[in-house]
């Protein structure tokens, strides 16, 4: 069993679609539906956008289902100029860039309990997600860190700030958050994200008209992915 987690519908109604064999259930406010998905048994979850969310999302599809492994897919917002609307970025770890404890000695973006900046994702799932990406005709990929918070970022200035202290290459709102769930329990993580806008003064504009396609060129990937481990 696999796990799939995307924040809204619109990143994972694609996927639903597709998936055989399909039963519902639902725990608090997160519903998990699971199936047959391009010849694996998975599970798939709208976790909400936001850190607790999808933290909280994570840990109910891990005690409920135990999967081999998590992917959070979904869309975000450019942590670079030279990553642009369209691109793909896997993780190669994500940072809380909105945890700071730095006024008490700490570094900023220290993700307190777990006492890490850099939450891993699963080398593995990482190389296997890159794969996939490149299968993916006029898309360009880039690997680095994704950088997540409670927070729409919409402004030049935030997010050259977050890209100074991280080297993030997308901003969203949930990797990090599942990213910590899966560390804390032992879940290999992997975190896809392709570019809806340039988390710049723009966004506002560019969010609502690129997102489905955005959100349809993850979901490319995912089925890729799962596909050549069939
Ligand atoms: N998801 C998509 N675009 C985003 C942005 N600019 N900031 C945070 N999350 C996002």
């Amino acid at each position: 069993m696999i796990g799939l987690i995307g924040a809204m519908n619109v990143e994972v109604e694609n996927l639903i679609a597709h998936m055989t064999d399909r039963q519902e259930k639902t725990v608090g406010m997160d519903t998990f539906v699971s199936g047959c998905l391009f010849g694996q048994e998975a599970v798939l979850a709208v976790c909400g956008p936001g850190k607790i969310n999808a933290a909280l999302c994570t840990q109910s599809m891990i005690v409920n289902y135990h999967p081999q492994w998590i992917l959070n897919l979904g869309v975000a917002g450019a942590g670079e100029e030279g990553v642009s609307i369209g691109d793909m970025v896997v993780a190669e770890c994500a940072v809380q860039h909105d945890c700071d404890t730095s006024p008490i000695g700490d570094p900023v973006g220290l993700v307190s309990k777990i006492n890490l900046v850099q939450i891993p994702c699963d080398k593995q799932l990482h190389d296997a997600l890159m794969a996939a990406c490149a299968a993916v005709e006029g898309v360009k990929t880039h690997s680095g860190v994704i950088a997540t918070g409670d927070q729409f970022i919409h402004s030049g200035e935030k997010r050259r700030a977050i890209h100074e202290l991280f080297g993030s290459k997308a901003v969203e709102m949930e990797g990090g958050a599942v990213a910590h769930a899966c560390y804390m329990n032992g879940v290999p993580c992997g975190v896809l994200r392709s570019i809806s806008d340039q988390a710049d003064g723009r966004s506002d504009m560019d969010y609502p008209a690129f997102v489905k396609l955005a959100a349809s060129h993850s979901e490319q990937v995912v089925e890729n992915l799962l596909r050549a481990m069939a």
